[in-house]
């Protein structure tokens, strides 16, 4: 008998598109999929994802794959072993302040490194209504805290007459747990859009910079009553700090105004489980602000204080960032002061499938998005078209029932459209509309700000039809 093949996991890398041929490893077996790749139930996309890598992590996520006949086609496909110093992921520690930083999916569209920044695919961002802990999407300012569960403490400043609080996590799960749907979106989405028109100063994000988890923890209203806050008439902010910091020690923070927090219906969480999981460690383990309908950077990650100040919090993120501003002010011009923290988001969709410059099959093409508004205002709609705006079809809503004034989490939408023969190309565009009647506007231009964010614009993706 033969001797099997052996390979590197640089060998295998190096085979990650359809000219170089298609490789995956499962296990410590290596296998070249090209022949496969069209024939994929899942679709060709999904299956690119793993290429030049392992199917484990996919395969985690999209359990379908744990059955016999599964492994019994991919067997057809081995051509070898990786070598053995290959077949654990190496190890690499170094006195870099983001080397204890977690192991994160190899889905997920990185961008920026150091501190973690990424957004899962769009053909994965709305296969699941809830999108699964591993390709939620990550935006880190600062190196990720390695804290310990035991000697955790959360801190809750009390007022003059009340008094302040150490929570473990044991005493936080003694108040009662509140578990709501929550969709997460960064402001700073869909910026590269902006960033076409007019150089902005920000992260690329593409369309995903958004997601959706269960989250469960104990309300802020609860905590802060048990304090001995109440809700007050006058002008208070809830400030939150991280436990990461930069090397001078200037922790992540950011506010919400107290009246907020003390709304039981704002269902505001410090939340200590996603998907009824701790929470990762990218995503605040083990306690984090989720704070519904409000933009993602309230909601602080690894939190370590909460206190109620007169004014906002002097965060740099809620003070000198996360404001918008308009279309004529530059970076000579721009004053942080004059404009307000953003807070509540305004209505968004986006297309995820199919992707721009995509070949589409003539006779039907299903376009898929999701759509959601800041505030727990409810998507009512989402219109679709395929000739750039001339004419309209109303797309399937799905999702979890919408509570008025509630409606904390996105609509995932869908259309089937039938594409007439003759038709070469596709400009397809969504846009929705939330129960207050609020619209997206049709292009970034009169939106576009200097750092790139709310960008919300109807958004368009451009296919080619099959002949
Ligand atoms: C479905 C094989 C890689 C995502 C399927 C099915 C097969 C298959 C046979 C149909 C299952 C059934 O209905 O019984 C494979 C093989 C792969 C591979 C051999 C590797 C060479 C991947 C990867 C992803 C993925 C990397 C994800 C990113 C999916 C999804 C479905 C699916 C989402 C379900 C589609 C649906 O529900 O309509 N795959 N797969 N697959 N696959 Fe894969
Ligand atoms: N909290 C801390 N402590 N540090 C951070 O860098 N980033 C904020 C917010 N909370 C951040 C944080 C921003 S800008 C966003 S959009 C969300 O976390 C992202 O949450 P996620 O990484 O769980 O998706």
């Amino acid at each position: 008998q033969e001797s099997p093949h052996i390979y590197t996991r640089e060998e295998v890398k190096a085979h990650s598109s359809l000219e170089t041929r298609i490789w995956v490893t499962l296990g410590s077996e290596v296998f070249d999929v090209t022949e496969f790749v069209h024939l994929h139930p899942g679709g060709p996309s999904k299956l690119m994802l793993a290429a030049g890598g392992p199917l484990e992590p996919f395969w985690a996520l999209y359990a379908v794959h744990n059955q016999s006949h599964i492994r019994e086609i991919l067997a057809q496909y081995k051509i070898g072993e990786l070598s053995p110093e290959d077949k654990a992921p190496s190890t690499l520690k170094t006195s870099d302040p983001y080397a204890d930083d977690p192991i994160r999916h190899p889905a997920l569209k990185v961008n920026s490194q150091r501190p973690f920044n990424a957004e899962p695919p769009p053909e994965l961002l709305t296969e699941n209504y809830i999108t699964p802990n591993p390709i939620f999407f990550t935006r880190n300012h600062l190196p990720v805290p390695n804290l310990d569960p035991n000697t955790y403490r959360l801190h809750i400043v009390g007022p003059p007459r009340g008094q302040s609080l150490s929570l473990s996590l044991d005493d936080l799960y003694q108040f009662p747990k509140h578990e709501i749907t929550v969709t997460l979106q960064c402001a700073g989405n869909r910026r590269s859009e902006m960033n076409q028109l007019k150089e902005v100063r920000g992260l690329e994000w593409r369309a995903g910079a958004i997601s959706t988890a269960r989250w469960a923890g104990a309300r802020l209203c609860d905590v802060l009553s048990k304090a001995g806050h109440q809700p007050c008439e006058t002008e208070a902010h809830v400030c939150f700090e991280g436990l990461d910091s930069d090397p001078t020690g200037t922790a992540y923070g950011a506010s919400i105004p107290l009246a907020r927090a003390m709304d039981p219906e704002a269902e505001v969480l410090l939340a200590y489980e996603m998907n009824g999981q701790p929470l990762p460690r990218d995503h605040g383990f083990p306690v984090r602000v989720v704070v519904p309908g409000v933009v993602g950077a309230r909601h602080v990650k690894w939190l370590g204080k909460v206190s109620v100040e007169p004014e906002e919090s002097y965060s740099h993120w809620q003070r000198r960032d996360y404001k918008g501003f308009s279309p004529s002010v530059d970076w000579d011009t721009v004053d942080f002061d004059s404009a307000p923290s953003i807070q509540e988001l305004p209505v968004q969709s986006a297309i995820t499938e199919p992707k721009d410059g995509e070949m589409v099959e003539s006779g039907e093409v299903i376009v898929k998005g999701y759509a959601w508004s800041g505030g727990g205002r409810a998507v009512i709609r989402v219109d679709v078209s395929l000739d750039g705006g001339l004419t309209w079809q109303v797309a399937e809503l799905d999702g979890e029932k919408q509570r008025p004034r509630k409606a904390w989490a996105w609509q995932l939408w869908q259309l089937r459209a039938s594409v007439p023969p003759g038709i070469k190309e596709l400009n397809i565009v969504c846009k929705a509309v939330d129960d207050s009647y609020n619209v997206q506007p049709d292009t970034v231009a009169p939106i576009w700000n200097l750092r790139g964010v709310l960008s919300n614009a109807w958004h368009r993706v451009h296919v080619r039809v099959a002949p």
